[in-house]
Formats: C-alpha cells, sequence, structure tokens
C-alpha cells in the first residue's frame, strides 16, 4: 500500500471528566479515570510530532478539556508549532480571566455546544443545573474577546421542535457558523438511542427549517447539517475515509481513526507513550485495517461511491450488523438497510425512556 497523506486534524482528547453529563456523548462508556491521563509533557510531544508529519489543525476536545488546567499551556504549544487550534467546549468552566488567557496563548477559534433554545430542557439534557444561562455568557465574552464562535447544537427528538429557535439563538449570540448535528449513536449515544430517535416527520421539517433559514441567514449565519443516519439513502463519509484525514488521540494516549474507534473488539490501538504518533499513522494495523477500499465487501467493492463515502462508518456498521466490515447500513445498497430504517421508525414511535446520563460508574 502507499503511503497515505499526512492527516489533516488531530483530535486531541484532552480528557474524559466533564461538569456535564449529556446522555449523547458519544465518549466510550468506559471513561478514562484522571490519573489515567496523559501529562503535559505527553501532550506537548504530541504537538510536536503533529506539527512535523504535517497535521494543520488541533481540536482540544473531551470530555471537557478546560476541565485540564494545563489547556493554555498547550495552546500557546501548538501556536508555537504553527497548528490553527480550536476548543471543543461546552463553555460552563470558562470565566473573562480564562478566556482572556487562552486568547493570548494563541487560541483560534471557540466552538460551543448548546443543548436547547429553552433552560429548562437544555439543563435536563446536559444534567447540569446553572449550565445554559453560562454558556450564553461565556458566548457573549468569547466574542468580545474577539474569538470567532461556532455554535454546536446536537438535536433529536426532545429538542428538534425548537430548531428554529436554535437558530435564532445562534445568531443572537453573534456565532459565525452553526453546526446542526443529528446525534450520532456511539458510546452512551448508543445506550440512549430510543430516548433521541426522531420521527421520518421531525426530520422532513428539521431540514426545511435548515433549508429557509441557510436562504434568510447567508451572510449572516452558515449552517451545517449532519444529517441523521438511521434515515439517510447514503452514508457520511465518516471522518472523511478510516486513516485518511484525522486521528484522534485518547485521554490515556491511544491513537484512534474516530473518536468511537475503541468499540471495535478486533483492533488494538497504539499509544503515543510507544510509538511516535507518524509511525502510528502510517504504520499501524489498526489505521491500515480499514484504509482506502482493498477492505470493502460488496456492495461497495464495485460501487461508484467508494472512494466518496469510503464505505461509512465502521462503528456504525459494527454497532447494527456485529461486524465492522460490512457496509454501513445507514446505505441503501446494504441488504440490512431496511432493518435499520425500521428500527428508527419503531424506537421513534414510542414514548422516550429515561436517560441514562454519562458519568463514571453509569455504564
Ligand atoms: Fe457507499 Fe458502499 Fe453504499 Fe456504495 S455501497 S454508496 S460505497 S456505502
Ligand atoms: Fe468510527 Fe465512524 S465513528 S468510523
Amino acid at each position: 500500500m502507499t503511503a497515505p497523506e499526512p492527516p489533516l486534524a488531530l483530535l486531541a482528547e484532552l480528557t474524559h471528566r466533564c461538569p456535564l453529563q449529556c446522555p449523547y456523548c458519544s465518549n466510550p462508556l468506559e471513561l478514562v479515570q484522571r490519573s489515567g491521563e496523559l501529562t503535559t509533557d505527553d501532550w506537548r510531544r504530541v504537538i510536536d510530532q503533529a506539527a512535523d508529519m504535517g497535521v494543520l489543525q488541533i481540536h482540544f476536545s473531551g470530555g471537557e478539556p478546560t476541565a485540564r488546567p494545563d489547556l493554555p499551556d498547550l495552546v500557546r504549544h501548538a501556536a508555537d508549532a504553527g497548528l490553527y487550534s480550536n476548543l471543543i467546549t461546552s463553555g460552563v468552566l470558562l470565566n473573562r480571566d480564562r478566556l482572556a488567557t487562552l486568547d493570548a496563548a494563541g487560541l483560534d477559534h471557540v466552538q460551543l455546544s448548546i443543548q436547547d433554545s429553552e433552560t429548562e430542557t437544555a439543563e435536563r439534557i446536559g444534567g447540569y443545573k446553572g449550565g445554559h444561562r453560562r454558556k450564553l455568557e461565556v458566548a457573549g465574552l468569547v466574542r468580545a474577546a474577539g474569538l470567532p464562535l461556532t455554535v454546536n447544537a446536537v438535536v433529536h427528538r426532545q429538542n428538534l421542535d425548537r430548531l428554529e429557535a436554535m437558530i435564532d439563538l445562534a445568531v443572537a449570540l453573534d456565532a459565525a457558523r452553526l453546526e446542526v448535528a443529528h446525534v450520532q449513536y456511539y458510546g452512551w449515544a448508543l445506550k440512549n438511542r430510543a430516548a433521541f430517535m426522531p420521527t421520518l416527520e421531525q426530520i422532513e421539517r428539521a431540514t426545511e427549517t435548515v433549508d429557509a433559514a441557510r436562504a434568510r441567514l447567508a451572510g449572516v449565519l452558515v449552517i451545517d447539517y449532519v444529517v441523521p443516519d438511521y434515515y439517510a439513502r447514503r452514508p457520511k463519509a465518516c471522518m472523511g475515509g478510516w486513516g485518511r484525514r484525522f486521528l484522534n488521540v485518547s485521554p490515556a494516549g491511544k491513537v484512534l481513526p474516530c473518536h468511537a474507534a475503541e468499540s471495535l473488539p478486533e483492533l488494538d490501538f497504539d499509544s503515543v507513550l510507544d510509538r511516535p504518533l507518524d509511525e502510528i499513522w502510517r504504520q499501524s494495523a489498526a489505521f491500515e485495517r480499514f484504509r482506502g477500499t482493498a477492505w470493502m465487501p460488496e456492495p461497495c467493492r464495485s460501487c461508484d461511491q467508494r472512494e466518496v463515502d469510503w464505505g461509512g462508518c465502521r462503528c456504525q456498521a459494527l454497532a447494527l450488523t456485529g461486524d465492522a466490515g460490512n457496509t454501513d447500513p445507514a446505505c441503501a445498497l446494504s441488504p440490512l438497510h431496511g432493518q435499520v430504517f425500521e428500527l428508527a421508525r419503531t424506537e421513534s414511535a414510542s414514548a422516550p425512556p429515561a436517560f441514562v446520563y454519562r458519568r463514571y460508574g453509569n455504564a
């Protein structure tokens, strides 16, 4: 196999600790404890190795990355290494001083999550009292610091009917971009799937709402829209293809092709504590397993979309078919597609079960 191009971006999952408990979190059910996290020096080395291998962007994520007191140090290290840095945060641990420190350290961009436009539902979903009001304040502080802001809104059956209000909120918060992402069912979200699965009618209304808002807000707000897999006709090109554009480093230092890859039991993932990042990217068995098209079964193998969607998502194929090497059943060409569509319809037609909140020991 020819050597892969360097990845575009590194997702640095600094910690699994988080004050919120969103049941749609894609983190694994077995959360890494604080004592198992990489040290500041480990992360500095990872950042240097990423820059050396040609990575252009670093996304500081988690869990909640601001739970790590060394975040400004890591942001500065990334800036010194020439990386564009993005902070993906719930915002609730930020204040004016911490933002000023991050800004001075060279942070380039902030992505702030909201759970809803309404306080009560937002705080019920996030499992954190006072969180929604705090987020609105922090959005103001981000903009006052002159940092560009993207709002992330994860949508599902329990908040989709307020999508228009969430779009209006993003405009009011002076965001340049809004990511409207239907829940992707990995980790905790897979455990809570029935609580989140929207109806087909909700999806159709949401698509109309996004289309209308895009036309109305051209030049004001860019809206990215991640469609829900279970009702799709074709799968998403998950991570832009396995081992093609992105790599993740977990809080414990495992190097993963995607945030949910540890759910694939057949694969062993190398650690930045044992091997250099570049070597893992180019040579590790886990990255090679689903890279390119040679691994594909039919119908992907002879499909003209195979270098467009790269066969969809391996973690979803595992979750829904029991084999990560199958065609993602989000694809209508998969023999299992009809079953997935029916599963979505059945789950969305029943009353939503109670959330299993994402917290240590709750798996
Ligand atoms: Fe994509 Fe495979 Fe479906 Fe073709 S058959 S559209 S490559 S998932
Ligand atoms: Fe793992 Fe899609 S989330 S390949």
